[in-house]
């Protein structure tokens, strides 16, 4: 992240740095706090499947994935990892890793169909028995209200460009309250609103499907006051329950120290990162923003009030990261570079942002093409720590796609996958954490994505995350050996070496 103002003259040289670095030579004591949540986290519609099962109603990720071309080889989520079927041996995995806590999501169109109106009794008893399940391995559940699924009755009426969808998801979110509330530990409410709005309705890579740069916009605000609505709606039905948002900080570089580049940093922080950050912890919009985007939206959208419901005390601010992000202010030369990591279309996700440029990062890359720089996180967490220095924090994904086999280990007789490199991933990655730690960033928690390969939103089931691997076909789940080396570093606190992946000989 940068902010106006915050980020050192020498980002150059930051960014000359980073190409050099070796991706292992983090050091770190490697100790974690007492109580420090390990865990793996999911999403519904990328592993339940069961689409048209149990009185579930369709969510624009359904209707996404039948639109020619949106999804990778046509693929759904009606089937995916049949975890609506297979949920019990999932609870027994995650057993077996040890994790001390769960992160899932909700299904909102499978417990409350058209969004609004009647519960779905079967619905609601399915995460009830998965809870009760999870709860009685000790595992502790972290519940996403909504990772991405709006039920499609209400994206007809408007979806997040809607103000009637925020109040819409405050009542899903008391409902969950009334009805799971004894079982739950943390409500988190969004799961990277950044992708719903921008990717969902600006350069609609993401469902539904829209670009309508406006509506991505109002998609923000909207996003921002349904967390606000929810946590208050959520408090009230449980007093004093835990609360958390899960953001995609964009952690950002400046291609050169030209001031232009800077402020191309500066812009793109404001659309990726303080617009979130600005309301939801200081009860404000930033003004360069609104400024930026005037051409498109004059803002009135935000009524008066709204910043008072969305700034909402967090227990928790959760933090997705992947990789890093450069950019570069465009000199109308040629045709701009888009590389930003979130699959290239004819509209772009960055709204009045047409005079940026988003570089190649330096290797090395994971299979979504994504750059490998564990230091990112470590800044990240660092630079959140001074910015709110009261506010807990979790890592709530973090994660790589490699391409992944599954071969016959000779020696055990059973099926294995090397994930070598996924395994040096997250050992670098806890490393960064363990150092933001050391370095006085107050986190709470690590969770790798995905406990399972999934469903990848528009790369469907070409992208494996999972440190289980799944086929697909048979539903099959197979221990990757960075399955064996998380275990590993769940039961032990201490950050196993590469070589220590695999089962115990
Ligand atoms: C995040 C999403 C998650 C998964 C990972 C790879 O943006 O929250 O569902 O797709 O990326």
């Amino acid at each position: 992240m940068g902010g106006p103002g915050r980020w050192p003259a020498d980002r150059g040289e930051r960014s000359g740095r980073s190409e050099d670095r070796p991706v292992s030579t983090i050091s770190t004591t490697g100790q974690f706090p007492d109580g420090f949540l390990w865990g793996t986290a999911t999403a519904a519609y990328q592993i339940e499947g069961a689409a048209a099962e149990g009185g579930r109603g369709p969510s624009i990720w359904d209707t996404l994935c039948r639109v020619p071309g949106a999804v990778q080889g046509g693929d759904t989520g009606d089937v995916a990892c049949d975890h609506y079927h297979r949920w019990a041996e999932d609870v027994d995995h995650l057993a077996r890793l040890g994790v001390s806590a769960y992160r899932l999501s909700i299904s909102w169109s499978r417990v409350q169909p058209g969004g609004s109106g009647p519960l779905n009794a079967e619905g609601v008893d399915f995460y009830r028995n998965l809870l009760d399940a999870l709860r009685e391995r000790g595992i502790t559940p972290y519940v996403t209200l909504y990772h991405w699924d709006l039920p499609q009755e209400l994206e007809d009426a408007g979806g997040w460009a809607a103000r009637e969808t925020a109040y819409a998801f405050a009542d899903y979110a008391r409902a969950m309250a009334r009805e799971l509330g004894d079982r739950v530990a943390l409500w988190t409410t969004l799961n990277e609103p950044w992708c719903s709005a921008y990717l969902g309705y600006a350069s609609g890579v993401h469902a539904p499907g829209r670009t309508e740069p406006a509506a991505a916009l109002a998609a923000v605000h909207h996003l921002n006051l349904a967390h606000g609505l929810a946590v208050r709606a959520i408090r009230e039905e449980l007093p004093g329950a835990a609360c958390s948002i899960t953001l995609n900080l964009h952690v950002l570089r400046a291609a050169s120290g030209s001031d232009a580049d800077a402020d191309a940093v500066r812009q793109i922080d404001g659309l990726a990162n303080r617009v979130f950050l600005g309301p939801l912890l200081e009860g404000t919009y930033p003004a360069d923003v609104q400024q930026d985007t005037a051409s498109v939206s004059d803002w009135s959208f935000v009524h008066d009030g709204d910043l008072d419901v969305v700034r909402q005390p967090l227990d928790v601010l959760g933090v997705n990261y992947y990789s890093s992000t450069r950019v570069r202010r465009f000199d109308g030369e040629g045709e701009p570079v888009r590389a930003d990591g979130h699959k290239t279309t004819a509209a772009s996700p960055w709204v009045a942002a047409d005079d940026v440029e988003f570089l190649p990062q330096p290797g090395p890359y994971t299979a979504m093409g994504w750059n490998v720089e564990p230091a990112g996180l470590t800044e990240l967490l660092l630079d959140l720590h001074e910015r709110y220095p009261d506010q807990p924090l979790a890592v709530t994904e973090n994660g790589a796609s490699f391409a992944d086999e599954v071969v016959q280990d000779p020696a055990l007789g059973i099926p294995r996958v090397h994930d070598i490199a996924r395994v040096a991933y997250l050992r670098d990655h806890v490393a960064a954490v363990a150092a933001a730690i050391d370095a006085g960033a107050d986190v709470r928690g690590y969770f790798a994505w995905s406990l399972m390969d999934n469903f990848e939103w528009a790369y469907g089931y070409s992208k494996r995350f999972g440190i289980l691997h799944v086929d697909y076909p048979t539903g099959e789940r197979t221990w990757k050996d960075s399955a064996y080396w998380y275990a590993r570093l769940t039961r032990t606190g201490r950050i196993p070496a590469v070589f220590e992946a695999g089962p115990a000989a």
